[in-house]
């Protein structure tokens, strides 16, 4: 697969993700934990892949690095409001329809603007760049590390004040 294609077939999961937790009611608060701790797995290893493989790759190409990097912290910024919320809190659905609407609008310009950019890197790259990113997916989704981050961010989200 080429690089364009593993992200946006990781949007596909993000977006689902974020579908589903919109949907759950107040009462539902096994499922919502669930599902938010499965969407902040996924969008840490998702911004960490592009931080680290994707957009240094397509620096020379595509001329929206800076304000993809600012829609990443947006997306991380409106993601600690959500993990900061009690489960059953009746802002919840709201703030989850806005980060939402940040990250269709974040994937959107990548697949419509930033990927189309990226082909001018060429198949052959974009290839290899496919298998890294696949690779380092893989390892962020099943290192301890990972998960260790995930457990300390977690806890400073729900002690901030
Ligand atoms: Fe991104
Ligand atoms: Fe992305």
């Amino acid at each position: 697969m080429k690089a364009d294609e593993v992200l946006t077939a990781h949007h596909d999961v993000l977006r689902g993700l974020l579908r589903d937790l919109a949907e759950t009611s107040d009462g539902q608060t096994d499922r919502r934990r669930e599902l938010r701790d499965e969407l902040l797995r996924e969008l840490e290893v998702h911004t960490q892949i592009e931080d680290e493989l994707f957009y240094p790759a397509v620096v020379d190409v595509s001329p929206l690095l800076s304000l993809a990097h600012a829609e990443h912290r947006q997306i991380d910024d409106q993601l600690a409001v959500v993990m900061r919320l009690a489960l059953d809190d009746p802002e919840f659905t709201t703030e989850v329809r806005m980060l939402e609407s940040t990250l269709r609008h974040h994937t959107f310009e990548e697949e419509e603007r930033m990927f189309p950019q990226s082909h001018a890197l060429g198949e052959r790259r974009l290839e290899e760049l496919g298998a890294q990113l696949q690779q380092r997916q893989r390892e962020l989704g099943r290192s301890g590390g990972m998960r260790l981050i995930m457990r300390l961010k977690r806890a400073t989200l729900r002690t901030r004040p």
